[in-house]
């Protein structure tokens, strides 16, 4: 079970599609505004541990590694180029403008 905990980011100030690092709870993450959600996300690959810090959305919105351009969906995580990796997403909510992860 996950438990939501308040980050430092708000909602009004995040940028569509710009990533946003952060972390929390001893986890390194990102958070992305996209279609009206935030979309938070492990930082690193679960290939081979790249950054997604230099990681972008491609134009169907599937977040692209870096290092070998696995694309990964961001709302299930579902290694959508079919090699097999999993992209570890965290759930979110927004209250009062404040941007929450759930942790656990
Ligand atoms: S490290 Fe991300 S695809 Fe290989």
């Amino acid at each position: 079970m996950y438990q939501f905990l308040s980050t430092s980011l708000l909602w009004d100030e995040l940028i569509e599609g710009e990533f946003e690092s952060l972390k929390l709870a001893d986890k390194q993450l990102i958070v992305v505004k996209k279609n009206n959600q935030a979309h938070a996300f492990a930082a690193t690959c679960p290939h081979a541990g790249a950054s997604f810090c230099e990681g972008w959305l491609d134009a169907h919105d599937r977040l692209v590694c870096p290092l070998h351009k696995y694309r990964f969906d961001i709302v299930n995580g579902r290694n959508t180029t079919g090699e097999g990796y999993k992209l570890k997403i965290y759930p979110t909510k927004i209250e009062e403008n404040i941007i929450f992860i759930g942790i656990w």
